[in-house]
């Protein structure tokens, strides 16, 4: 059995990229168990998979892909509207006309000697109100076997979409076409031409030259962050790179949250927690793990729905200790890819036991023990695997109404000088907090910490200009009486032996509680020159050892240090010149006057040199 469909215009589309792209066959995907036994089997045959031992991880696969296919591409990335400052300073562009051009030669033969597979999907659940359907039409059919876990893809789709129904077109190839009797490689690629373009004005997507995650699952980054966010802007919503979890105490009382994080910051983690020793009787619950779209509904609120249906996350450093709810939800039914494969014919990376096998075949295909030099998945392999079996999901994560939303956290990763947590002062603080976030990246040749900021951890994912994507989230607080109030969080300063000082994992959920008793108008903080902060006091520390005098290391800043990352601000701002929202420029200075200009308050609160929170 195919998908069958009587959509004039997918139809007709359909027959337009199979005259331009030459494929020797099209297939229609049903997103049926036996298509996709039939897709993974054939790839099991062309080398593409490695089934891994039933006994140990039914129904599960690896993959390995090219060593120069093993990321997002960032720099091949295109915003391409019509002009040049409708994308922004952040994305990298090209005038729509000519981009398709270029497109339209390298598509043009481009599945010469493959099966052409047509993908429909729903982002979001089928059906609903605030879903959105997309076709993707790929050569590989690695990508259609994991469309089939992170959306809702097949026949389903189609019904929905009817004879009539809108759907996002995405165009995706390898970029490898076969000449007559060539064999393909094990894992088709061109690094060489990789174009990941986006027309946000006419809702596309063209993705040429690489098979890897983002930039070939077209419904993820693509679709559901970089077109949605232009349509969420359109039509008053907001599409983030955000987890969303629920949060329940022992009296059952039960909230939600959305936060957003710099990729590879544990994101994964945070929205399976487990609550630790001295939180008995709390309980996570996971909606999402990496996007929500949320819209603000009649009574003012926000409500997140997570439009995906799988996880496609990153594997090392996923372990019983620091994931026990990802590693139950890896049990079967699994896509693996660039890990390392065990002598029985299972999965291992770096940091899922703490004693690595004796022997392993590593990501690139070659023995490994623990002595070998490099590591033996690489650091950016993933797992795709569905959200349903994840033991933490919420009973409302299919909800088509979406979850209300009390708080947004925004985090970074900074080894110094940002807090552990702080509220945000009013709604505009909030989105200067969250557009002013960013990471240490370690710049080898100078040995200094440089910083990259990542606005709302939507750098590469905003599909417009950032300056107006701001504008658009101070309006989104603006036009609704009961946005959610904001924190920023930072889970990675180290003392000056260069050693993390919080825990993580588990133990953030001290930080959530805390956050939690803050929305429900119970918990003290107070009034810094940066936000709202706890005392050592305020927070929880039943089951934990964690004297004040760390916490003071934890949250103080210094007023000079501050003072020089308040101005470092202005470098990011500059970019964007007169679109900036005016209200950054007096975020700024008001950040800058308190820092300096109220020192009776804080020096009362804060001694000489340091943050109140490090009283
Ligand atoms: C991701 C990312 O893969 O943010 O989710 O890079
Ligand atoms: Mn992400």
């Amino acid at each position: 059995m195919a998908g069958t469909t009587s959509h004039p215009r997918l139809l007709a589309w359909i027959e337009e990229i199979k005259a331009l792209c030459k494929p020797d066959s099209v297939y229609i995907c049903d997103g049926s168990a036996e298509e996709n036994e039939r897709l993974c089997n054939e790839m099991v045959d062309s080398g593409m998979f490695i089934r891994l031992n039933p006994e140990k991880r039914p129904n599960s696969f690896l993959a390995r892909s090219d060593p120069r296919d093993v990321a997002r591409v960032e720099d091949r990335t295109f915003i391409c509207s019509t002009n040049s400052t409708d994308a922004g300073p952040t994305n990298n562009w090209m005038e729509p006309s000519k981009m398709k051009k270029v497109l339209r030669g390298l598509f043009d033969g481009c599945m010469r000697g493959r099966t052409m597979y047509v993908v429909p999907f729903s982002m979001g659940p089928l059906g609903s109100p605030i879903a959105k359907l997309g076709v993707e039409i790929t050569d590989s059919p690695y990508v259609a076997v994991n469309m089939r876990i992170m959306t809702r893809m097949g026949q389903g789709a189609l019904d929905v979409l009817g004879d009539d129904g809108e759907f996002i077109p995405c165009m995706h190839s390898v970029g490898q076409p076969l000449a007559e009797g060539h064999e393909s490689d094990r894992w088709p690629c061109n690094p060489d031409n990789t174009y990941i373009s986006h027309f946000p004005e006419t809702r596309e997507i063209w993705s040429f030259g690489s098979g890897y995650g983002g930039n070939a699952l077209l419904g993820k980054k693509c679709l559901a962050l970089r077109i949605a966010s232009v349509m969420g802007r359109d039509e008053g919503w907001l599409a983030e790179h955000m987890l969303v979890l629920g949060v329940e105490n022992p009296q059952g009382t039960k909230r939600y949250v959305a936060a957003a994080f710099p990729s590879a910051c544990g994101k994964t983690n945070f929205a399976m927690m487990v609550p630790p020793k001295g939180f008995e009787g709390w309980k996570i619950w996971t909606v999402g793990d990496d996007i929500a779209w949320i819209k603000p509904g009649a009574d003012g609120r926000f409500y997140a729905i997570n439009p995906e249906a799988g996880f496609f996350g990153v594997a090392p450093g996923t372990g019983l200790e620091t994931n026990p709810n990802a590693i139950a939800t890896l049990h079967a039914n699994c896509i693996f890819t660039n890990v390392a494969l065990t002598d029985d014919g299972d999965v291992w990376w770096e940091g899922l036991t703490k004693e690595p096998p004796a022997h392993l075949i590593d990501w690139r295909g070659n023995d490994w023990t623990p002595e070998s030099k490099t590591p033996a998945a690489h650091p950016n392999s993933r797992f795709t695997a569905p959200v349903s079996q994840c033991p933490s999901v919420d009973p409302k994560w299919e909800d088509p109404a979406g979850v209300q939303l009390s708080a947004f956290i925004f985090g970074g990763r900074m080894s110094k000088d940002q807090p552990l947590v702080y509220q945000a002062f009013n709604w505009s603080h909030g989105v200067y907090l969250a557009a002013t976030m960013g990471s240490e990246a370690t710049a080898a040749a100078v040995g200094q910490a440089a910083m990259r900021r990542d606005p709302f951890a939507m750098l590469p994912f905003c599909g417009y200009n950032m300056a107006d994507y701001f504008n658009h989230w101070l309006n989104v607080g603006r036009l609704n009486p009961n946005p959610p109030r904001i924190f920023r969080v930072n889970w990675f300063r180290k003392d000056e032996n260069g050693k993390f000082i919080w825990p993580g994992f588990g133990q953030n959920m001290r930080v959530l509680e805390w956050i939690l008793k803050r929305i429900s108008g119970t918990g003290y903080a107070i009034e810094s020159p940066l936000g709202w902060m706890p005392r050592y006091e305020d927070l929880s520390w039943e089951g934990l050892d964690f004297p004040k005098e760390q916490f003071k290391g934890l949250m103080a800043v210094g007023r000079e240090s501050g003072t020089v990352e308040a101005h470092a601000h202005e470098e990011l701002f500059d970019r964007f010149f007169d679109r900036l929202p005016k209200e950054f420029v007096y975020e700024r200075e008001l950040l800058r006057s308190r820092l300096w200009r109220s020192p009776k308050r804080w020096e009362l609160l804060a001694g000489a040199e340091t943050a109140p929170g490090g009283l």
